[in-house]
This record gives structure tokens, C-alpha cells and sequence, in this order.
């Protein structure tokens, strides 16, 4: 089925009840360059391989974050039929476009930041984020928009890079991370993962709960930080 997806010039209908503002045009890099390199990176098998059993248990009413190419797209489970995506960054529509057109399942798109959801609280059953915590630029009131849109008991679906407990990869993390700010699209290397999803109010489950290594990658991106993380039921 697939969806519209919009791209620069677009009248974009985000059934947003604020008004939707274009994104800038952005430079010739973040609209050439960045779009295959990320795609070729968020495919690669040595990250790929964790997405099936984050995603697993998506069920319900499912609002991704960050969708950038879509490569969680085919790792959803077969009874996953319908979702909704955010993604402010048009620049990745082509590649994003192309996995739609191939997937059976319905996508609405909303071209929009995940900073601020034109959504209703309680609204959704899961949140899926897979490594786009560490580019939105205010990543806590992206996961404070989370918790609100999410219904209690609600679950929020994660698997990111940042920060490793290794005191001499995190300097080197932080060192690195103003220039792989640039040239990654706005990606922070070490942002602590697990007390910002946290600190938001989400109640991470020690079932699935994991924090590793991704095999044959330098260190300082390869710390993972996944599992779920739930909207308590006051
Ligand atoms: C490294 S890519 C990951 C894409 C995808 N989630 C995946 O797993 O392949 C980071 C994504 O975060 C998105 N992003 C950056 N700022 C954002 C924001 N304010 N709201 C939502 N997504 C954002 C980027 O546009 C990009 O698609």
C-alpha cells in the first residue's frame, strides 16, 4: 500500500492540527551525500541484527520516530499492518519512498520533529526510536512528547547508540562528537541512553533489557543500548 511521501515543494497534509512549516532546504551534503551514507549505514547487518527482537513486540497503535530510510520497515512483525512515522528530514525521502512502495503495510507520514507531536496525549500503544535519540537536537522533550503521547502501560521501543561506560572511549566520544555532529547529520556519540529514556519517566523492563558492543565497529559508535521501556499506569 505505501504512502505518499513528500518531497521539497510539497503541500504536505500531516494531519497535524499546527501548522506544518517547511524544513530549510538543507545544504548539498545533508541532501546528496549524508541520505545513501546513512541508508548503507542503518542497513548494515553488524546494527541490522538487532532491530527484529527490538521490534517484536510493536503492537496497536504504533507512532516510529526518526524514520529516516526506513530501515526498520521490513523488521516489523507480519500482525504490524499499519503505522505512523516522524521524520522532519525530506532529504530522505527517496530512499524512505522506495521501502514504502515495496511494503504491503499502511505508513502515515508525518513530516514533522518529534521535539513537539501534533498528536493527543494517551494516544499511542508503542514508540519506536532505533537510532535517532542521539541527532534530534532537544532529545528530552522528544522523549517528554513520547511519554505524553503514550497510553499507561504504553511501551516505548528502543535501540540506540551513546555513551559507553569505558572511561577512555567516552573521552574519545566526546571529543569526536562536535565533528560527528556534522558530518552525521546531527548525531551525538555520547549521549547516556539509558537515564535520559529514564529521566523522562519511562520505566525501563530488565526483561530484554541490553547493553553492548556491536561486534566489528569502532568503539566509540558501537555502544548499544536496547530493549523497552514503559509509560507507567499512575
Ligand atoms: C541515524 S538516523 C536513523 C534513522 C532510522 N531511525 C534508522 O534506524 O535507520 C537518525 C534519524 O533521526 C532523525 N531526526 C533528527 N532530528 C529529528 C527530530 N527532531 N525529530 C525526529 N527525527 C529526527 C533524522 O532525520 C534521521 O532520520
Amino acid at each position: 500500500m505505501g504512502a505518499q511521501y513528500p518531497s521539497y515543494g510539497d503541500q504536505v497534509n500531516t494531519e497535524s492540527r499546527r501548522v506544518w512549516q517547511h524544513p530549510p532546504m538543507p545544504s548539498f551534503y545533508r541532501r546528496y551525500i549524508l541520505p545513501p551514507l546513512l541508508d548503507r549505514a542503518m542497513s548494515d547487518r553488524r546494527i541490522s541484527r538487532y532491530r527484529r527482537p527490538v521490534l517484536a513486540p510493536a503492537s496497536g497503535r504504533i507512532l516510529e520516530i526518526g524514520f529516516g530510510t526506513g530501515a526498520n520497515l521490513s523488521h516489523y512483525p507480519e500482525s504490524v499492518q499499519q503505522l505512523e512515522i516522524v521524520e522532519p528530514d525530506v532529504a530522505l525521502n527517496i530512499r524512505a519512498r522506495r521501502r514504502l512502495e515495496k511494503s504491503s503495510r499502511e505508513v502515515i507520514v508525518h513530516a514533522l520533529s518529534a521535539e513537539q507531536l501534533p498528536f493527543d496525549a494517551v494516544s499511542f500503544d508503542t514508540v519506536v526510536s532505533t537510532f535517532t535519540l542521539c541527532s534530534i537536537p532537544n532529545v528530552e522533550s522528544a522523549l517528554r512528547e513520547v511519554h505524553r503521547v503514550l497510553k499507561p502501560g504504553g511501551q516505548f521501543l528502543f535501540l540506540e547508540h551513546g555513551l559507553s561506560p569505558e572511561s577512555s572511549v567516552a573521552r574519545w566520544q566526546h571529543r569526536l562528537t562536535p565533528i560527528q555532529k556534522v558530518i552525521g547529520g546531527g548525531c551525538h556519540l555520547d549521549r547516556p541512553m539509558r537515564s535520559l529514556i529514564e529521566r523522562a519517566g519511562l520505566n525501563i523492563e530488565s526483561a530484554g533489557y541490553e547493553e553492548r558492543y556491536a561486534p566489528k565497529l569502532p568503539k566509540v559508535v558501537a555502544w548499544l543500548t536496547s530493549g523497552m521501556a514503559k509509560k507507567l499506569v499512575d
